[in-house]
């Protein structure tokens, strides 16, 4: 078992944090990464090997912008969402451009809260992904069953079409899927904020599935460079065992993101997750 891909633990702070909030979380998180991250997670930031992202509100972005440079490690910022055209009449939205010039270089997209309350669909988040790596975004991608879907036996059918239906096929117009931008993240419905979490084997599972997916519409060294994340209430208390599956690359946590230590701990059991391989190899 290698982490060749790393750990990634991205924050999706979702309508949360003000951005006096904001400023407070960065504060905190300036004083106490010192004492509530040891040696190794200093060397997996440094490496590369360890990657933070947050993800607040869109006022709040501005921000944490501000704060991020003088943290201890590299926090990269995403926005929720974005538009998929550039500019244009689309009220109430935010466009690739606009976050750019923010220096903001990572996008969340098609998270089941925007499928479920605000009409998106497997379409929309086709032209999110596809517009948002063409104008250089990362982008992770949401997929994920509900309850009745995987009591009815859908996982399989929901992934395969969740995620089938986004990516492109293999050959022309391909490369900007192939070059590390694109992150997947698996997120069941039913786990969402519910304190539900999907076991370790049921993560794996999910991830093994995805990434033969992957596989098949790209070939073996594209799926296995593809980071794979989970998400649904992770904690601090389950990301060790989450981690410890060959397939899970990370995690996109909302409630636990949201204060600085539960964050800290959180990239404390992803650089765990590194060292201990370190160790075994
Ligand atoms: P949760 O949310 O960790 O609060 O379950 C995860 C997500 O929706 O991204």
């Amino acid at each position: 078992m290698t982490k060749t891909r790393g750990v990634l633990i991205a924050g999706n702070w979702k309508m949360n944090h003000t951005m006096a909030e904001t400023q407070q979380f960065f504060a905190k998180l300036q004083t106490e990464s010192k004492s509530l991250l040891g040696d190794s997670a200093r060397a997996s930031f440094k490496n590369g090997s360890l990657r933070a992202v947050l993800l607040p509100p869109m006022l709040s972005l501005e921000r944490a912008q501000r704060q991020v440079d003088s943290m201890p490690f590299l926090i990269e910022l995403g926005a929720q969402n974005a538009h998929w055209e550039k500019k244009g009449a689309f009220t109430g939205e935010v466009s690739g451009p606009m976050l750019a010039e923010m220096r903001i270089h990572w996008v969340l997209v098609g998270h089941s809260e925007r499928r479920q309350h605000f009409g998106e669909t497997d379409e929309s988040t086709r032209k999110r992904t596809e517009n948002l790596l063409e104008q250089g975004f990362k982008v992770i991608l949401c997929i994920g069953e509900t309850h009745s879907e995987r009591e009815g036996d859908q996982m399989e059918a929901v992934l395969t079409r969740q995620l089938l239906s986004v990516l492109p096929e293999r050959g022309k117009g391909a490369a900007n899927y192939l070059d590390g931008r694109l992150v997947i993240a698996y997120e069941p419905v039913w786990a969402i904020g519910t304190g539900l979490t999907a076991t370790p084997a049921q993560a794996e599972e999910a991830h093994a599935f995805l990434r033969g997916i992957l596989a098949a519409r790209f070939g073996t060294s594209a799926s296995d460079q593809t980071p794979l994340l989970y998400g649904g209430s992770a904690t601090p208390e389950n990301m060790d065992s989450l981690l410890a599956c060959p397939n899970v690359d990370g995690a996109l946590v909302g409630g636990a993101s949201l204060k600085h230590e539960g964050y800290l701990a959180l990239l404390a059991s992803g650089a765990r997750a590194l060292h201990s391989i370190d160790h075994q190899t």
